[in-house]
């Protein structure tokens, strides 16, 4: 099963980055706990699957690019939940770092865990001298400024934001990488890879500013009415539940369409169907009182 070998290489991975050794337990343990036990680990998952669809001819590879984007997704939500951010209590139904190791250990736990996915993927370069170095360029890309998650933040600071844009580089850039550092990770190119990284990547968020209205804290295991609270541009907001139920569907409508022909195209076409159906299930829930 995909999310066996997930974890496995999660596991793995973390363990020659953290390691054991004279290093402050509190850091451990705090890295420890943002990592384990995951989420829906949604982007290693479609990584994964990419270079499967691919052939997979380089699993170690595979593995090491599906835990370095991991590690820097679990990063994003540490830095995101930080009260100079979206000061968040609750993540993955438990206290958030900060929140359970105090804000300067949470800081670190990201710094770390961003250091540690480069990390990850420079361990590889020995067996994968050209391809190791196009990961860190694709994840540092999608990771950074101007087009990655660093900007996507930073659009939060700026008078006039744009909501595609916004989504884009916050949440849409490490889909993009998915899908993108699968097929580089199999030896495929990857610039045909795009649409589909950002159409999933679009849907998500979406989804996600959906959800901050629809649903409730037990049911996604962090606070609902985040965006309103923090003022953030969102597409309820912008378009209406209703419109951003449509654009949700729009867009997730091209995106079997959008897979590049390759070897597991049809294998992969099903769990492109699957994840489009988890997002569209959002169209069930109703309004919170
Ligand atoms: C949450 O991402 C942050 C967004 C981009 C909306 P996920 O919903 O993938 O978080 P986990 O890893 O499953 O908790
Ligand atoms: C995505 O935005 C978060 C990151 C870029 C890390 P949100 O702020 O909407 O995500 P949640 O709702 O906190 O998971
Ligand atoms: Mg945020
Ligand atoms: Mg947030």
């Amino acid at each position: 099963m995909l999310n066996v070998r997930i974890e496995a290489a999660i596991q793995k991975n973390i363990c020659t980055t953290i390691g054991a050794g004279p290093a402050p337990d509190g850091l451990r343990n705090a890295i420890n706990y943002t990592v384990f036990p995951g989420g829906a680990r949604i982007r290693p998952t479609i990584l994964m699957s990419v270079a499967l669809a691919c052939g997979d001819e380089s699993p170690g590879l595979s593995d090491a690019a599906a835990s370095a984007i991991e590690f820097i997704h679990c990063a994003s939500l540490v830095h995101d939940d930080l009260p100079c951010f979206d000061d968040s209590a609750l993540r993955r139904g438990k206290p958030t770092v900060h929140r359970a190791f105090g804000e300067t250990t949470a800081v670190l736990v990201g710094d770390s865990l961003i250091v540690n996915a480069f990390a990850t993927l420079a361990a590889q370069a020995a067996h994968a001298p050209k391809r190791a170095p196009e990961l860190i360029t694709y994840l540092a890309k999608y990771t950074g400024f101007p087009h990655g998650i660093c900007a996507g933040q930073a659009w939060e600071d700026e008078s006039v934001i744009d909501l595609a844009s916004y989504h884009l580089s916050k949440t849409g850039a490490l889909f993009i990488a998915a899908t993108q550092m699968g097929a580089l990770a199999a030896g495929h190119d990857p610039e045909p890879w795009q649409e589909l990284g950002a159409r999933i990547g679009q849907a998500f968020q979406v989804a996600d500013d959906l959800m901050d209205v629809l649903s409730n804290d037990q049911d996604i295991g962090k606070p609902v009415g985040q965006d309103a609270k923090n003022n953030r541009p969102n597409a309820v907001t912008e378009y209406g539940v209703e419109g951003a139920k449509k654009l949700l569907n729009d867009v997730l409508g091209g995106a079997i369409a959008s897979i590049p022909s390759c070897p597991g195209e049809a294998q992969l076409a099903k769990m492109v169907q699957m994840q489009s159906s988890r997002l569209m299930s959002v169209h069930q829930t109703h309004p919170h009182a």
